[in-house]
């Protein structure tokens, strides 16, 4: 007797993954945003920092900014990915144990940050203000995030991979390419550390970081999100299914040699609609 394949059924699929990361984005972008309230009030009424060193400007600013970037915007892109490759690759996840793993080992990266910068641990590099020990934890669960969708898309029973794959893959590997090398440092302390890099080339390399995180992060891995959710919401397909590997290739050194082959052949396996959503 053959089993029929049910695309919504929480047997399929690991959705609880999805849902915590979809609930804690609400949290994280209602608080993230709450702060950026609080230092925007601030720039008018200065006197809201009340005095104290751990509600100042300087030290909320990098909350806010890593609570919306991060917590937020990162937390609705390992939703949507978790939810998109399972789906569109016709697979459960490859470790429900990893996925919940991700899951907890974020919102403890997310916490550290939230108790550490207010109490002036930083790097003080905009964006990468979590101390080393933060930074390593990060670098071990976004592995282990990394391993889960690409291990899930090697798994996959179709044989295409749908182009969203494409833009959260490149959005996986280069957040890990310059999160790995921007954080390369010497540690002093538990708490303290300084930069691998001198003078200018710290410079250069904290805003190559600076830039592509906030590219990968909030672009390249939300252009993905929109290859699933628009032409599904709007329930038709859209025409730029084979341009977007272009795009793909082009925003990522990493994935533009294997994208644009694909692209310009006339099957191009980027560019089809899935046969499953
Ligand atoms: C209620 C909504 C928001 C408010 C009131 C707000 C307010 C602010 C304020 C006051 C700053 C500091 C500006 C400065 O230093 O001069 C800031 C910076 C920043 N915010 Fe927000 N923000 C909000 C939502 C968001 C969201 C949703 C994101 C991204 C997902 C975001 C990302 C950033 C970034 C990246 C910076 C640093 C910008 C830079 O240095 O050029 N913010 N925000």
């Amino acid at each position: 007797m053959t089993t029929e394949f049910v695309p919504d059924s929480e047997a399929t699929y690991n959705y609880r993954v999805v849902r915590q990361f979809a609930l804690t984005t609400l949290f994280w972008g209602v608080f993230g945003m709450a702060m950026g309230v609080v230092i925007a009030a601030q720039l008018v009424w200065p006197e809201l920092n009340l005095g104290l060193p751990w509600t100042s400007f300087g030290r909320i600013r990098p909350i806010h900014t890593n609570l919306v970037i991060f917590a937020f915007g990162g937390g609705a892109l390992f939703a949507t990915s978790f939810y998109v490759v399972q789906r569109t690759s016709r697979v459960r996840l490859i470790s429900d144990r990893v996925a919940s793993f991700v899951f907890w080992g974020w919102q403890a990266a997310v916490v550290a940050i939230l108790f550490s910068y207010p109490l002036g641990f930083t790097t003080s590099k905009e964006y990468a203000e979590m101390e080393w020990p933060i930074a390593l934890w990060v670098t071990i669960v976004w592995i282990a995030y990394a391993w889960l969708f690409f291990g899930t898309i090697a798994r996959r029973t179709v044989r295409h991979i749908y182009v969203g794959n494409w833009f959260y893959g490149a959005f996986i590997i280069v957040t890990a390419m310059v999160h790995i090398v921007n954080h390369a440092v010497i540690p002093v302390g538990l708490l303290k550390s300084y930069p691998l890099y001198s003078g200018a080339t710290d410079a250069m390399i904290q805003w190559w970081y600076g830039h592509s995180v906030v590219g990968f992060i909030l672009s390249v891995g939300f252009l993905g999100m929109m290859y699933y959710f628009v032409p599904k919401q709007a329930e038709r397909p859209i025409y730029s299914y084979r341009c977007p590997s272009c795009t793909s290739g082009r925003s990522s050194p990493c994935t533009s040699g294997p994208v644009r082959t694909t692209c310009t052949t006339p099957r191009c396996p980027t560019g089809r609609r899935p046969s499953a959503w």
